[in-house]
């Protein structure tokens, strides 16, 4: 994975009770730009030797001088939210890597983006470039209060602040008392983008696809894993070849291919460890993958030519990977 070496140049509280907090980063070196990054690009922060945690870009694709993110914190995570707010100040160092697209604007004539708290950051990013473009959009925003919805001033200061609806709970207008209306009827003109809570996305989704939505118009970026029921079939051993040695190995239940591999001394890259991110994802030239990744299309998963070795399986009994 291409990295590159950062300066955080500022923190600030994204919200009123610093719940949220943004990370400005420019290049270490002042005379090399950062890698160019899209709308909806995330990128994956070094915190550690094996604390790596992904972040979205929240600001405008066109700046080439720095990368905004925004952390909440969780105390209730695996620590990496609680590393950016203990342990990072303003001067450190910071390695990333180069910016990754799994949730890129596809070409529509209108935007639906629908956020759910912290879930607004990689849509902060695709508002200012539609705004850019000249094409239409709104931008809901759902909070629980609005003390703690993050980066209001951000919306406040951009360019788009008059295509924004926040919605609040605490004062009766939630996902679940409120949908957004124009998601009331299709619109085949439009595309939705959703990103929040598992449970948020879930609901906009369903309630939209029970009106008419299309599933190719709804799209969603995911922080965590969805929930997985136990799949007898191909939670079991499998075997696992590499294919430049020949090397064969056996992958029983409760480990993964990655594990396996990096135990035989078998170099794999990893970040996220949970199918999020796609850094993993490595060619697979024989046999029939169990994905369990968010990172791939349903077209590419049909495809069975690449898997993400952190956390899918095998339906066939042996996979043979282009390692
Ligand atoms: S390491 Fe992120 S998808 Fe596998």
């Amino acid at each position: 994975m291409t990295t590159v070496d950062t300066v955080v140049h500022a923190i600030a509280f994204a919200c009123p009770t610093g719940t949220s907090r943004t990370y400005e980063l420019r290049p270490a070196d002042p005379t090399t730009p950062l890698p160019a990054f899209e709308a909806g690009a995330h990128v994956d922060v070094h915190l550690g030797p094996t604390l790596i945690r992904q972040y979205s870009l929240l600001n405008s694709p066109q700046d080439s001088d720095r990368y905004l993110i925004c952390v909440r914190r969780d105390d209730g995570g695996r620590g990496g939210s609680a590393a950016m707010h203990q342990d990072i100040t303003v001067g450190q160092r910071l390695r990333v890597s180069t910016p990754r697209n799994l949730f890129p604007l596809l070409p529509a004539k209108r935007y639906v983006l629908v956020a759910g708290g912290i879930g607004i950051t990689p849509l902060l990013s695709m508002a200012d470039e539609l705004a850019a473009r000249g094409v239409d959009f709104t931008l809901h925003h759902y909070a629980s209060a609005a003390a703690e919805a993050p980066l209001l001033e951000r919306i406040r200061n951009s360019a788009f602040t008059d295509r924004v609806h926040p919605h609040r709970s605490d004062e009766g207008d939630s996902i679940r008392t409120a949908l957004p209306a124009e998601l009331s009827s299709p619109d085949p003109s439009a595309l939705v983008y959703i990103c929040g809570p598992d449970g948020f996305m879930r609901h906009v989704t369903d309630t939209a696809t029970a009106a008419g939505w299309q599933p190719g118009q709804l799209h969603i970026e995911r922080f965590t894993p969805a929930a997985r029921e136990p799949d007898p079939a191909t939670d079991g051993e499998f075997r696992v070849r590499v294919a430049s040695t020949g090397d064969s190995y056996p992958v029983p239940a409760e480990t993964t291919i990655a594990e396996v591999l990096a135990t035989h001394g078998v170099e794999v890259e990893l970040s996220c460890e949970q199918g999020m991110c796609g850094a993993c994802l490595t060619p697979v030239l024989a046999g029939e993958p169990d994905h369990r990744d968010e990172v791939q299309t349903d077209e590419e998963r049909a495809a069975n030519t690449q898997i993400t070795i952190c956390c899918s399986r095998s339906r066939s009994a042996e996979l043979v990977l282009g390692l």
